[in-house]
Parts: C-alpha cells; sequence; structure tokens
C-alpha cells in the first residue's frame, strides 16, 4: 500500500436543504463566504498540505463546482488584456491542481459518498474534507493529522469539544487511552446521539484521515431508517481490525453548514480579511451602537 497521503476527497452530493431555497438550482458548495465559495476554502486547506488529487462526489445539480475548478479561458483572456494581474492570479491560483468528479447517484448517505471514491482512492490513504466545516486557514489542522497518520499508519479523524445539547448534530466518540496530549484511541462512536445517550461530549468534525480499509467496512455496514450508510459506521466496523485515532483540534472552526453558523463564518472571516477587515468592522460597531 501507498503509504503517503496524496488524494483528498471532498463530497459535495448533499441536497443542502437548510439553505432552500438558495440552493434549489445551485450547489450550497458553492455558496460564496466573503469572496470565495465555502468549497474552495477546503481546497486551499488540502492544498497548504501538499495535497494536489482531488475528488468532488457530486449530484444532481452540481456543475457548477466543476465550472469553478475548471481553467476559464476567456475571463482569463479578458483579465490579461486589461492587465488585471493580480486578479488573473487569483483565478488561475488552482489551475495546477488535479480535480476529479463521480456522481453519486441517489443520496444515500456520507459513507455510501465515500464508497464512491474507491476507484480513484484504490489502496492509498486519503484525506476527507467536509467543507461545511472551515477551519481558520490560520490553522493547521488537516497538516497535524497528516502527520500523525505519518507516524501511526492508522485512520485518525478529527474530534471537536460541543456543547452537551449540540451532540445529536454530530459523530460522538467514547474516548480510549489518551496515547499523548490530545490524540485519543478511540474506543467507540455513535451517530447523532441523543443527549442522555452521548458517551462523551467529543464530536467528530469534517476533516479524517482514512486508510482503503474502509471501504470493505462500509460495505459491510446497513443503511439505517433513512436509508442511508453512515460513515460513522464504517468507522465503529474497521475499529475490531485496527486502532482508530483522534485528534482533538483546539483552534477555531466555523460551522457553515446552517444558515447561522454559515452568517458567523462569513462575518468572522471577513473580519479577518486584510482590505474589508477596517471598514467592516466599523460597519458592525454602528449597528451595535444604533448609530
Ligand atoms: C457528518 C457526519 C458526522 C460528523 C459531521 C461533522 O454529519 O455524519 O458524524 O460529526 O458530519 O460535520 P452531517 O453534518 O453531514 O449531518
Amino acid at each position: 500500500m501507498e503509504k503517503r497521503v496524496k488524494k483528498a476527497i471532498l463530497p459535495a452530493a448533499g441536497l443542502g436543504t437548510r439553505f432552500l431555497p438558495a440552493t434549489k438550482a445551485s450547489p450550497k458548495e458553492m455558496l460564496p463566504v466573503v469572496d470565495k465559495p465555502m468549497i474552495q476554502y477546503a481546497v486551499e486547506e488540502a492544498n497548504r498540505c501538499g495535497l494536489e488529487e482531488f475528488l468532488f462526489i457530486t449530484g444532481k445539480y452540481k456543475r457548477a463546482i466543476e465550472d469553478h475548478f475548471d481553467s476559464a479561458f476567456e475571463l482569463e483572456e479578458n483579465l490579461r488584456k486589461k492587465g488585471k494581474d493580480a486578479l488573473l492570479e487569483e483565478v488561475q491560483r488552482l489551475n495546477h491542481l488535479n480535480f476529479a468528479y463521480i456522481r453519486q447517484r441517489h443520496p444515500l448517505g456520507l459513507g455510501h459518498a465515500i464508497l464512491c471514491a474507491r476507484p480513484f482512492v484504490k489502496d492509498e490513504p486519503f484525506a476527507v474534507l467536509l467543507s461545511d466545516d472551515i477551519i481558520d486557514p490560520d490553522d493547521n489542522l488537516l497538516g497535524r493529522m497528516i502527520s500523525i497518520y505519518d507516524r501511526l499508519l492508522c485512520p485518525v479523524i478529527a474530534l471537536e469539544a460541543v456543547p452537551e445539547d449540540d451532540v445529536h448534530r454530530y459523530g460522538i466518540i467514547e474516548k480510549g487511552e489518551e496515547i499523548e496530549d490530545g490524540l485519543f484511541r478511540i474506543k467507540d462512536l455513535v451517530e447523532k446521539p441523543h443527549k442522555k445517550d452521548a458517551p462523551s461530549n467529543l464530536a467528530i468534525i469534517g476533516r479524517y484521515i482514512l486508510t482503503p480499509d474502509i471501504f470493505d467496512a462500509l460495505q459491510s455496514v446497513q443503511s439505517g431508517k433513512d436509508g442511508e450508510i453512515q460513515l460513522t459506521d464504517g468507522l465503529k466496523a474497521i475499529m475490531g481490525r485496527i486502532p482508530l485515532y483522534g485528534y482533538l483540534f483546539k483552534g477555531k472552526r466555523y460551522d457553515a453548514g446552517d444558515k447561522l453558523g454559515f452568517l458567523k463564518a462569513t462575518v468572522e472571516l471577513a473580519l479577518k480579511d486584510p482590505k474589508l477587515s477596517v471598514p467592516f468592522r466599523r460597519h458592525l460597531d454602528s449597528i451595535v451602537r444604533g448609530t
């Protein structure tokens, strides 16, 4: 088996119902956060870790994602002729990466979406990034997870401590031994438990380093009541055979998967933007003061 993580999978087949009607005919992943689509944050994050091969798991009405990551010959020519060099550089910045697309034909859940990646991944470890979770671009969560994988050669998933009232929104782990600061060997996991049944408040967040073992495991998993195959259940199934590690993230994650989280991500990332931060902060202050 290839030992280095070189490929990133970006599931993007969800229906985006939380953002209707905006997502009726365009993908949720293309909603702009400040000046770029939500999914581009995940691509850039993976690329900062040296990953250059990307597979998007898409579905109906998701063609805009392909267009976005394609080179835009006419636009580029136009910008070149007008001498808009900075913009040209910006739109060409990701052109050297390799992008592939597989359609998930039926909405059968995140686990099934990962199974669709099997022919692309073959026999290699790979990263999964859920673009709803935007990790602060100044943080190197994925890089740290890849170095843990390089040492242990076992799957590593990202964890965050969440308030008890939010455990029903996430996969939740039962921690086993803390083998080093913030790194747990996972004992058990459960998808979206009720608060009273949650084994901890440590939630799985949307960054995973997986090995091809996950594919057979997912194939053996039964779909739930809703007909979906959960990635969390696939992870539970591999745990009997190989260790599964959880890395506790203490940095800043923006949960852009619903309207409030999306607005928070937009505001906070705009406040970090060198050109926008001063006038935007001034505007927010004036709203708070009611002037
Ligand atoms: C998915 C996973 C869940 C995880 C979450 C992180 O849920 O199934 O285990 O905690 O992503 O964002 P979703 O948000 O797709 O419902």
